[in-house]
């Protein structure tokens, strides 16, 4: 390994602890300099919004947590049959739920995954291929009222997708691919120079819940860290970084789900 390679390393393995050294950041969190806070719910962007059902208990779902967990594994092989709403609406309300909201301004939430000081840094993405009711495109998760909106109405993303997935075209062409983005000042507000490791955690309970709720409907599933950072942002029509603006967002997980062949 290089110097600089070396450095970046350190750097790296200093996240894990959850800071940059001691002499950066020497100041109060942003709550605590009482600088106001951004909603960890992002506006709708159209009118419209496709709503989600809720009847979970027509799905057959299996409920026994001992063999879920035994069972669990990354499975990357999907047939061309399509998702029901239903069963695409189970996995959102799984992955990133609400269960509770608290205060007007702002809204704390509570949802089905944990997310440290429940800052929730995250937003979920769609790249639908195959599920009942809904055209190809990307959509993104409203967790507020469990609806979805159409982020960009486009379905000729096929080779952008796979070339951002890094040639991994089983995720690419799966009938749904999840991509969670993170916008890190929700976090940084209570947290600062901690965040991004929070941010980090926080994504792998929504993917770890993601493998359960599926696993459980007899879906398949397998978590993605392999991607081209900037192409999957441009995709998802985020602004390229580094950027210290409160809205910048980024991609930082994704999985794709499909029926098993
Ligand atoms: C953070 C993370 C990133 C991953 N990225 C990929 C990926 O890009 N492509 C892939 O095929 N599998 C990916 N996986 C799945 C792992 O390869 C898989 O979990 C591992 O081989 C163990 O298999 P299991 O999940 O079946 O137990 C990823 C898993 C994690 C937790």
């Amino acid at each position: 390994m290089n110097e600089k390679t070396t450095y970046e390393i350190m750097k790296n393995r200093e996240l894990l602890k959850g800071y940059h050294g001691t002499d950066v950041g020497a100041e109060p969190t942003d709550q605590a300099q009482k600088l106001p806070s951004i909603s960890c719910l992002k506006d709708r962007k159209e009118a419209s919004a496709i709503p989600l059902p809720t009847e979970f208990q027509k799905l057959p779902i299996t409920t026994n947590l001992w063999d879920l967990i035994g069972r669990r594994e990354s499975r990357r092989k999907y047939n061309d049959e399509r998702l029901s709403l239903l069963e695409l609406s189970f996995l959102l309300w799984a992955s990133q739920g609400v269960r509770k909201m608290a205060g007007h301004k702002n809204p704390v939430t509570f949802r089905n995954v944990p997310s440290a000081g429940s800052r929730h840094p995250l937003d979920t993405y769609l790249f639908v291929n195959q599920v009942e009711g809904l055209s190809k495109g990307i959509y993104h998760y409203l967790p507020q009222d469990h609806t979805l909106e159409v982020w960009e109405a486009r379905g000729d993303y096929d080779e952008e997708l796979t070339r951002a997935l890094c040639g991994q075209t089983f995720a690419s062409s799966a009938p749904v691919l999840f991509v969670w983005s993170a916008i890190p000042y929700r976090t940084e507000w209570r947290y600062s120079l901690k965040a991004a490791k929070y941010i980090l955690l926080d994504a792998g309970h929504a993917c770890e819940n993601l493998y359960l709720a599926c696993e459980s409907l007899g879906l398949g599933t397998c978590a993605i860290g392999a991607y081209d950072q900037d192409s999957l942002d441009e995709l998802l029509g985020f602004e390229p970084g580094p950027s210290s603006e409160k809205d910048y967002e980024c991609a930082v997980y994704a999985a794709s789900v499909g029926k098993l062949s």
